[in-house]
């Protein structure tokens, strides 16, 4: 058993410092005003440090948090060492850290640049688990703090076009799944979020096969509302957790020829506006 102060609450964010990576657009920028709302400090993580700053200034006026923000391309074989010290060097430490930040690759397989598969797997994947291993110990040890690492409904079944994003999908819910499980007696809430089809930059001009797409202010308030719960694994929205269970049930050949039928129209229609 480790130590666990008898008030530790996730949901209890007021003075706490969260950091989030991917913090600049979409679903991370939202995170980043929701949980200043709610009163947390922020440590912002992106390439994009004029956007991030942007959002810094607003979120200090509005809501009187200190907000740091730390330019830094998690795709780099270093990145997450060197947050580690960015951290460590502002005298900072992490309470509630969400790894957000990600890569999203879409089209047959056969016309990938090969080049992009060491980003998407160093961000999507290797960023996640490092980032997690290296704030972890500190959370253990002080017996409280969150973890929240996004996935997608991509990761309960394949989706040809769009292989390599559901499959690094698939590893960070299986990953958090089993750290939520190996650290349920620590004091530390360890989940993965898992939203469907959402309107932010990432799927600008593309359209959902599940009719209107959802808002990066309801994923995270999906998110928010499970910190007490004790869910290793958070779908957001109704329907996408009704199609994430079907995938699952439905026999193998059957679920990839749909998918790719409904990936192949989605292409199109990406494709032509
Ligand atoms: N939107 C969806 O439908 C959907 C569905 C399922 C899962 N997700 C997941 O949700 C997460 C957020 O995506 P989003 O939809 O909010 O997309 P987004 O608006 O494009 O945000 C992606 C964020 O990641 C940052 N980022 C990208 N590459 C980076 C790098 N190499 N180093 C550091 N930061 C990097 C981007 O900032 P910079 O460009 O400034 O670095 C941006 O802040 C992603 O993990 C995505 O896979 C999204």
């Amino acid at each position: 058993m480790h130590p666990q102060p008898p008030s530790f609450k996730p949901s209890v964010i007021t003075g706490q410092t969260a950091l989030i990576t991917g913090a600049s657009s979409g679903i991370g920028a939202e995170f980043a005003e929701q949980l200043a709302s709610r009163g947390a400090n922020l440590i912002l993580v992106a390439r994009s440090i004029e956007k991030l700053e942007a959002l810094a200034a607003s979120l200090r006026e509005k809501y009187q948090v200190e907000v740091h923000t730390e330019k830094l391309d998690l795709s780099s074989p270093d990145a997450s060492k060197r947050l580690s010290q960015f951290v460590t060097e502002q005298g900072l430490q992490v309470d509630f850290l969400v790894n957000n930040a990600g890569f999203s690759s879409i089209g047959p397989a056969v016309e990938m640049d090969p080049d992009d598969t060491d980003e998407l797997v160093n961000l999507n994947v290797k960023a996640v688990m490092e980032n997690t291993v290296r704030f972890l110990p500190a959370m253990v040890s002080r017996g409280g703090g969150v973890i929240i690492n996004i996935a997608g409904t991509g990761a309960f079944q394949p989706a040809p076009y769009m292989a390599g994003r559901t499959a690094s999908a698939a590893f960070v819910l299986s990953f958090t799944q089993a750290l939520s499980a190996e650290n349920a007696d620590t004091g530390v809430r360890i989940f993965a979020l898992c939203p469907g089809p959402t309107e932010t930059p990432m799927t600008a001009g593309q359209s959902s096969p599940l009719g209107k797409m959802r808002t990066p202010a309801q994923v995270v308030t999906t998110a928010l509302k499970a910190l007490d719960s004790r869910k290793a694994s958070v779908v957001d929205g109704r329907l996408n957790a009704f199609v994430a269970r079907l995938g699952s049930r439905l026999p193998e050949s059957m679920i990839l020829t749909l998918a790719a039928r409904i990936m192949r129209g989605t292409q199109i229609q990406s494709h032509s506006g």
